[in-house]
């Protein structure tokens, strides 16, 4: 969940959360009538019978439950595969999280575990047994790693000790695993085993490298940053690496952003000074006064090569800078890149790249420097059901100096104000992004915006106070498939579903008729596809019903489309992130974050999950999902 960006105070969100849930359970709906109850069943006895004919997705759903504990579907097993501070390196022993520091953190997985992606081994094959799995580590929740320490009493009550390790637990883990008789393992002792945290060194890519706003004392060519934090969501490329988002690091900062010679944009990015995990006290470079430009070397999108451990990672300004939720790939039916994103806050937008060169699979290192040149655009939807892609082109428009805008670079370090003069179409949280592989749909999910009134509602934000998020299809021209045009300036849109409660009219939900009372689901974040295009979504923000988050397979085509069913429930204070599957579809990888984060401290906490073990910490984990016949996990 962490912290919004529309809100930058993380006590106010967390009081926030808190107060919500009481609200929302307090309403006397039918949803507070079931969760109190406890009972989460289908409300109709035909409903499952129906539902079991028209969806493509023949496995008995699972009836939603909230407890300590994660569940998934009958028929199905999930395994723990990799939690926060498994070894990574030969010879290291197990270590209980709580015994550890910074160094031990630096060599082991990551917290708070978000985008995950499955890179089959050998490299450039299919192969669903063995690979690497590169998960984003997005941040850390101190109140449930550290005796004492509450989101109220931070930073001051973290130790400079426990401040490093909180940097070590983030950014990235690539870990090498392997399934041997249907179970998989991390191969500990690899060589390909790695972690990317806010002590390493990233190559500066594209139109911002080598600008003066990218230079400070230990960068004085402004082509090096150290770090990477707030990695949310990803994506995979054609040419074998991954792409990961860093996602705001707004309060990351300590100093007066009103003093700051780009205080606007500071601003518009929500910057606020606060330094909530207490950086700048050990590392001057997260102080505004003594490395001014240090901001503007974060919010990018970050390229990882996962199969060669000694790569430099790399930050490619091309595509733009905000709260990155995710970077998705269609390599569009003429050859070039198509890359969408979302920016993860209230009231902003969707965006989309599209390279200037073609990727030609037969040579993978057409790939290596594409991201860097090529038209970054801005949604606009229209009332009308079309979408105008809108280019963030120094000298369009009102790019131009005049308004602020001096050149390309200062168009991509300033994407928001950028977009803010295009006029594109202020969104309910836009998180995950991806196209349907057989469909060539694309399907944008928003997560919320309870701040969102009557009257700023437009034609793909339609409900006031959208404490549900929804989901907005996006249809490319000349379709279907990969006969569509990604690169097109004009799409067609759709609301395929809007999220909440369907037998609670206070919601405004809309689904497929014969969605069930476990079925409906709340705040979609994360999305993917299985190999046969059909849809599955992970969820943040369902403990605000009393329902647990979780991950929901959905037909988006035939008589079931806008149907969901319930595979997977995260137990309490987690979401869902991250869902990938295998090449062959039997393995759906998904992210359990931050699990038992709504605890108050370590002395009273929600849940143990996964070890369960007396005195233990909850920790953040990765788990494989299988069918028990080893089949694919959507059949
Ligand atoms: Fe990290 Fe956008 O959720
Ligand atoms: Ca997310
Ligand atoms: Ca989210």
């Amino acid at each position: 969940m962490r912290r919004q960006s529309d809100s930058p105070d993380i006590r106010s969100i967390i009081a926030d959360r808190v107060s919500r849930r009481g609200f929302l359970l307090g309403t006397g709906s039918t949803l507070g009538a079931v969760a109190a109850s406890g009972f989460v069943g289908s409300l109709f006895s035909g409903a499952a019978h129906a539902q079991a004919v028209q969806s493509s997705l023949g496995f008995t759903e699972l009836t939603r439950i909230l407890d300590q504990d994660s569940h998934v579907a009958p028929g199905y097993r999930a395994d723990t595969l990799v939690r926060w501070g498994d070894a990574m390196k030969a010879g290291q022993a197990i270590m209980e999280p709580a015994a550890m520091a910074a160094p031990d953190q630096a060599d082991r997985f990551g917290y708070n575990c978000d985008f995950t992606a499955f890179m089959p081994l050998p490299k450039g094959s299919a192969n669903s047994d063995h690979g690497l799995l590169c998960v984003n580590n997005e941040y850390a929740s101190p109140n449930v790693m550290f005796p004492g320490v509450t989101w109220d009493n931070m930073p001051d009550s973290l130790t400079d000790d426990q401040v490093r390790m909180i940097n070590m637990a983030v950014g990235h883990s690539v870990v090498e695993i392997r399934r041997e008789g249907g179970t998989w393992a991390v191969v500990q002792d690899s060589a390909m085993n790695r972690r990317f945290t806010i002590d390493t060194e990233f190559a500066i890519a594209g139109p911002l490298a080598g600008h003066p706003w990218m230079k400070t004392s230990y960068d004085p060519q402004g082509v090096m940053v150290r770090g990477t934090h707030y990695n949310c969501a990803g994506g995979v490329t054609p040419w074998g690496t991954i792409l990961s988002c860093e996602e705001g690091a707004y309060d990351t900062f300590r100093g007066d952003v009103a003093a700051h010679p780009q205080a606007a944009v500071l601003e518009r990015y929500s910057y606020d000074g606060s330094d909530y995990y207490g950086r700048a006290r050990i590392d001057p470079r997260f102080d505004l006064a003594v490395e001014p430009n240090e901001p503007n070397r974060f919010d990018w999108v970050i390229e990882i090569d996962p199969y060669d451990p000694t790569s430099t990672p790399v930050k490619r300004t091309a595509l733009g800078r905000n709260h990155h939720e995710g970077a998705t790939i269609w390599h569009n039916v003429d050859g070039r890149i198509v890359v969408y994103m979302g920016d993860d806050s209230n009231f902003e937008y969707v965006y989309r790249f599209v390279s200037e060169e073609v990727f030609d699979p037969a040579d993978p290192q057409s790939g290596r420097n594409i991201l860097d040149s090529g038209v970054l655009s801005v949604a606009r939807f229209d009332a009308d059901g079309t979408v105008a892609w809108l280019p963030l082109v120094y000298g369009t428009g009102p790019l131009t100096a005049e308004n602020g805008f001096a050149d390309q670079s200062e168009v991509l370090l300033k994407t928001r104000l950028a977009a803010d003069a295009l006029g594109a179409t202020p969104m309910d949280r836009p998180e995950g992004i991806e196209a349907n592989p057989v469909t060539g749909r694309v399907y944008a999910n928003m997560t919320k915006n309870k701040g969102i009134s009557a009257d700023a509602l437009n034609s793909v934000n339609t409900r006031p106070e959208n404490f549900y998020g929804h989901i907005v299809e996006l249809i490319p021209p000349g379709g279907p498939g990969h006969g569509s045009d990604h690169t097109s300036n004009v799409f067609s849109w759709d609301l395929f579903v809007l999220c909440g409660n369907p037998v609670a009219p206070e919601h405004g939900a809309r689904w497929h008729a014969d969605t069930s009372q476990d079925g409906w689901f709340v705040n979609p974040d994360n999305l993917t596809f299985d190999p046969k295009g059909r849809m599955f979504v992970s969820t943040d923000g369902a403990n605000d019903f009393g329902l647990p988050d979780g991950v929901y397979g959905v037909d988006t085509e035939g008589p079931a489309r806008g149907l969901p069913k319930l595979l997977f429930a995260a137990p309490m204070g987690a979401e869902c992130a991250g869902p990938a599957f295998t090449p062959d579809g039997t393995t759906l990888f998904v992210s359990v974050q931050h699990p038992g984060e709504d605890s108050d401290t370590t002395a009273n906490l929600t849940t143990l999950w996964p070890d369960f073990k007396e005195g233990g910490l909850p920790r953040p984990a990765v788990v494989a999902i299988q069918r028990l016949d080893g089949g694919e996990v959507a059949s």
